[in-house]
């Protein structure tokens, strides 16, 4: 596994895996790797005969009082889950070599960026753009494969590759859980043994909706108040909770086929976000 530190020696490298007629998939992170993270590359190892994987922490997206400087990092445990995952490089880019001074341009996806974590977090998705068109123009990948927990991230590179017609296919993996449902995160080593238990209130509120869904409930509003009372009855402060469409991320009063459930919520001082569709799960005959 070759370890890159450089945008033009990534691209050099990618340029010539292209010339040879070899496909390159990236999965971008932020390292402190689960099992989340490993499910993409291994599906980034399926899909390409080069797997690119970036790590690097990107302050763009943080807020001025969030946690970027207290974000976990630990490349030597990183670099070896990569490893074991098949990644053959991992992009490693210090900030300077990311943002060289003078930086003056960013990319923003108007109306998405500004939904639902938008309004708590108003730069983090101009952040996450700017970063990931800068990743994908040093990689040079055919494909890139995010998680979907991120969805309104999903949802809003997408938007960004279509209208700037950026020859990379975007692919969205399923979340992965721990045992008691809680969405994989590397932010869930924040939580504290009591916040970390009463933290699986988000999925469990989730999963509930999902099944009155099942059972014919379709009111967006009523839906939301399914998980909304799971939150509360464990004392999980509500960010947001909403049923919207899939892709335009408006709210969906009525449930069509296309919808999902979004959430934010804290657990302590712990920003969680989750999320599930709600299809109709088809009857065999
Ligand atoms: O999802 C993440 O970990 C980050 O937002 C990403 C896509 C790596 C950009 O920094």
């Amino acid at each position: 596994m070759k370890i890159i530190k450089t945008v033009h020696e990534m691209q050099e490298f990618s340029l010539a895996q292209r010339t040879g007629g070899k496909t390159i998939s990236l999965v971008p992170t932020m390292g402190y790797l689960h099992e989340g993270h490993i499910s993409l590359l291994r599906e980034g190892k399926n899909r390409g005969d080069v797997l690119v994987m970036s790590l690097f922490v990107n302050p763009m997206q943080f807020g001025p009082k969030e946690d970027f400087s207290k974000y976990p990092r630990d490349f030597d445990r990183d670099s070896g889950l990569a490893k074991s995952a098949g990644t053959d490089v991992i992009f490693y880019p210090d900030v300077q070599e990311m943002y060289p001074e003078p930086f003056k341009t960013s990319v923003y996806v108007a109306e998405l960026s500004g939904m639902l974590c938008g309004k708590t977090r108003p730069e983090h998705f101009k952040g996450v753009t700017t970063v990931v068109m800068k990743l994908f123009n040093a990689v040079l990948p055919q494909r890139a494969i995010f998680g979907e927990k991120d969805f309104q991230q999903l949802v809003i590179l997408r938007q960004m590759v279509k209208d700037l017609n950026m020859p990379v296919e975007i692919l969205g993996m399923p979340i992965i859980r721990e045992p008691d449902g809680l969405a994989m995160s590397s932010r869930n080593t924040y939580l504290t043994m009591d916040d970390r238990r009463r933290a699986s209130s988000i999925s469990k509120g989730l999963l509930n909706a999902t099944e009155a869904f099942q059972k014919g409930l379709k009111d967006g509003k009523a839906l939301q108040g399914i998980v909304r009372s799971d939150i509360q009855a464990a004392g999980l402060k509500e960010d947001y909770i909403e049923v919207v469409n899939e892709k335009t991320l408006k709210p969906a009063d009525v449930v069509s086929d296309t919808a999902r459930i979004v959430v934010a919520a804290y657990a302590g001082n712990v920003r969680l976000i989750d999320n599930m569709p709600l299809k109709k799960i088809k009857k065999k005959k």
